[in-house]
């Protein structure tokens, strides 16, 4: 193994110091005024998930900042609540990223104009993100404190919004969970989890299948077809989500954005606490037992011990054994036997820490293809907190240093190879940089956690 991910080595303070100097280097130099970019050259435009990674960093070092990325993606919500996983900057060419906004076609809304979002959505980390900058306002003194608190009080509403729509409108297999209609709205694009329910998805001829400009590893032609495809026919029924499983050809649950749902819940219930409403924190935690009592139900296979994807067309579970199905570690009312399993899993040659994306004994496994074997910080910073929640202090200390190492060694990039420890994609990654700076500040549990 590389010395990079090798375990149990102290994290000294000159890497910490360095590691954050860099770091907030990459996030100041993705401020595009008033929402960071994910990446200069590779993602021009404001994403919805990568907004809330880049909170929970800015929260440590620039509070204003981090409420205004919040609030920059939130005003662009759509009145159904969802949020849409990509905010367009109408000054960015529509040539720098494809497919830009004329090919996503979306409508004017709620006071946007036509051609501002995407219509698809990520998963819903923001309430979690919004918790976390609150938490750490205190830090920045009364001013900081004041101001975390009015911008809870704004953006509660929205993240129920966001809550409702995804646990109402997109719970198409009717069975308590939310359903993804493209394999972008997982956050984990072209993971071969989706590889089973691709696979029946028509290729389209019709649009470019064109590779993400810059991309390094990008998706197979065919794929992209399907992608684009699906774009299309979501579009084609404006982006409404009635009968979904009868009439779009991608409709799955995923568990790691369905975790990150429940965790929503959770940290609703936290905001609605300091907020004063207490009957709507029981709601929130109820709802959070619900998703995760649905994601046992669902997509848990009793046979491998660990969660997969399913098809919501087909009833099948996706047979790839992905990080996403690792995710559900986060949430401190799964069963204890799940537990277990989960940690096998993680613990076994498929995976180790850091968890790749994917697998390492699949056949199919790529170190370094997008979603395919590659590790990636932000999924392995969701991991972590799910060994904290669940008591297991001293695997989360040594994920987080190898993390750290990781991003010390080889830069702020957007992934790294799983055993050569090189990075891969764009090099100045907000998503990375800024969860450098929460792992190099805070190894507190979450306030649910379980004792170890
Ligand atoms: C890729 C990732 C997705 C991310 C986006 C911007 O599409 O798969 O998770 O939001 O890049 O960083």
């Amino acid at each position: 193994m590389h010395p990079d991910l090798s375990p149990s080595l102290p994290v000294i303070p000159e890497v910490c110091a360095e590691l954050w100097t860099s770091a907030v280097r990459v996030l100041d130099a993705n401020w595009a005024g008033d929402h960071t970019v994910p990446s200069r050259t590779l993602h021009p435009h404001q994403r919805s998930w990568d907004t809330a990674f880049t909170a929970i960093g800015l929260a440590y070092v620039n509070q204003p900042r981090a409420w205004r990325d919040l609030g920059s993606l939130f005003a662009a919500q759509w009145p159904d609540g969802r949020v849409p996983h990509i905010a367009f900057d109408p000054d960015t060419p529509e040539d720098a990223h494809f497919p830009g906004p004329r090919f996503w076609n979306v409508p004017a809304y709620a006071g946007r104009p036509a051609l501002s979002s995407t219509g698809l959505v990520q998963p819903p980390l923001h309430a979690l993100a919004a918790w976390e900058v609150y938490r750490h306002a205190a830090a920045h003194g009364a001013d900081a404190v004041q101001q975390a608190r009015t911008e809870l009080d704004r953006l509660y509403p929205r993240l129920v919004a966001q809550q409702e729509y995804l646990g109402d409108r997109r719970d198409a297999g009717g069975g308590g969970l939310a359903s993804i209609v493209h394999p972008w709205e997982s956050g984990l694009d072209d993971s071969p989890a989706w590889d089973e329910a691709l696979a029946a998805v028509p290729a389209n001829p019709g649009p470019p299948a064109r590779a993400v400009s810059g991309a390094t590893h990008p998706p197979a032609d065919t794929d992209h077809a399907r992608y684009a495809g699906l774009v299309l026919d979501y579009q084609d029924g404006g982006y409404s989500d009635t009968g979904l499983a009868e009439r779009h050809a991608f409709v799955v649950e995923c568990p790691g954005f369905n975790a990150v749902t429940a965790t929503a819940e959770l940290a609703l219930a936290q905001i609605a606490g300091v907020l004063g409403h207490p009957s709507e924190a029981r709601r929130h935690r109820e709802r959070a037992r619900d998703v995760t009592a649905a994601i046992g139900r669902r997509l848990w296979n009793p046979e491998t011990r660990t969660f997969h994807a399913r098809d919501v067309r087909t009833g099948r579970l996706s047979p790839a054994h992905c990080v996403s199905g690792l995710l559900p570690l986060m949430l401190p009312d799964l069963e204890p036997d799940r537990v277990d399993g989960i940690l096998a899993e993680l613990r076994s040659e498929r995976f180790g820490l850091p968890a790749p994306s994917h697998d390492r004994t699949a056949r199919e496994v790529d170190g370094r293809r997008y979603w395919r074997g590659p590790v990636w910080i932000d999924v392995n910073w969701l991991l972590r907190r799910g060994l904290l929640v669940h008591g297991r202090r001293d695997d989360a200390e040594e994920l987080r240093r190898r993390l750290v190492r990781l991003a010390h060694r080889n830069g702020h990039f957007e992934y790294f190879h799983p055993e050569e420890g090189g990075g891969l994609g764009t090099s100045a990654f907000s998503r990375t940089a800024a969860l450098c700076l929460d792992l190099l500040a805070d190894r507190s549990a979450p306030a649910y956690a379980r004792a170890a």
